[in-house]
């Protein structure tokens, strides 16, 4: 059984088609019909998926393992096929990006991972302004980063409380230090919108909440979507503003996350105790 909870309904508002005082923004992420099936012989993986992201918004991605999270954030970089439907990323149209504007897409993407994906030898400010170098021509004549882009990094690191840390080579940090470099590289990019796939996956509880605490934070401040894939119901009912579950590549939950409680998110995992093959 499945229940949609209607409270925030998936509107099919269009997308403007030019700049108007008098319409909300649109959507940072409009996602329509999205089915995705990896090779014409493999199942579909997402099937007629509608999501919408606005500023300053962090929406909770559920579901078992397997369900499609992965590949639904994967669909809004070019790293998963659109096999039918679309999927806008402010204003690219991800499904015609041809394969020399794929940097451009994926500049827009702050990406965060559970294995946060930093440099370890290098120091944490290099980290950061790795960053940057999605955008074009950040590095000056002599190959060295910018000043603006230094002061820019330094800033993004007091943002996230490790500041002390610019100097110190990645891998001498912990866990959640090394995740808030991560969140502190997504945002040099000033991102349209940021993905964060299971991002305190590896990280203590104490933690856990600290690293969501601060995405949320960042989305609310700086109006940058937050797109999060958690396992951890609880985590989800405590630090995000709309819960999105799927099941088998279907969205089966959707609402407001003050509209739901722990037994109807429950659904998305309903009957998987029979579903392992062990
Ligand atoms: N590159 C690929 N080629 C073919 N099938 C794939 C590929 N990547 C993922 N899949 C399949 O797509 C389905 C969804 O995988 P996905 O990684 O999106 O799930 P998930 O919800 O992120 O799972 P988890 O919670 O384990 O991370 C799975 O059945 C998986 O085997
Ligand atoms: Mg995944």
């Amino acid at each position: 059984m499945s229940i949609i909870a209607k409270a925030t309904p998936i509107t099919a508002t269009p997308l403007p088609v030019g700049p108007s005082l008098a319409r909300p923004a649109p959507p940072r992420i409009h996602i329509r019909d999205l089915t995705v099936r990896y090779t014409p012989d493999t199942p579909v993986v997402l099937d007629g998926i509608d999501l919408d992201l606005h500023a300053g918004e962090t929406v909770a991605l559920l579901g078992s393992s397997g369900s499609g999270k992965s590949t639904l954030m994967k669909s809004l970089t070019g790293f998963a096929p659109i096999t039918s439907g679309t999927v806008h990323v402010g204003e690219v149209d991800v499904a015609r990006v041809r394969p020399r504007q794929l940097r451009a897409l994926r500049a827009e993407v702050g990406q965060v991972f559970q294995q946060f994906n930093l440099i370890g030898r290098l120091s944490v400010l290099t980290n950061v302004l790795a960053g940057s170098l999605h955008r074009a021509g950040p590095l000056n004549a002599l190959g060295t980063f910018r000043g603006a882009d230094r002061r820019r990094a330094l800033e993004l690191l007091d943002r996230v409380g490790i500041a002390h840390k610019a100097s110190d080579a990645a891998r001498t940090l912990s866990g959640g230090q090394q995740q808030r470099v991560a969140i502190a590289r997504a945002l040099m990019q000033d991102p349209t919108v940021i993905l964060a796939d299971e991002p305190v996956a590896s990280l203590d509880p104490r933690m856990s909440r600290v690293v969501l605490d601060l995405l949320r934070s960042i989305s609310r401040d700086e109006g940058i979507p937050v797109l999060v894939s958690l396992h951890v119901l609880p985590l989800a009912m405590d630090h995000s503003d709309r819960v999105v579950g799927l099941r088998d590549g279907r969205v089966v939950v959707e609402g407001r996350t003050a509209d739901l409680d722990a037994e109807g998110l429950a659904t998305v995992y309903e009957n998987d105790d029979e579903e392992v093959e062990d």
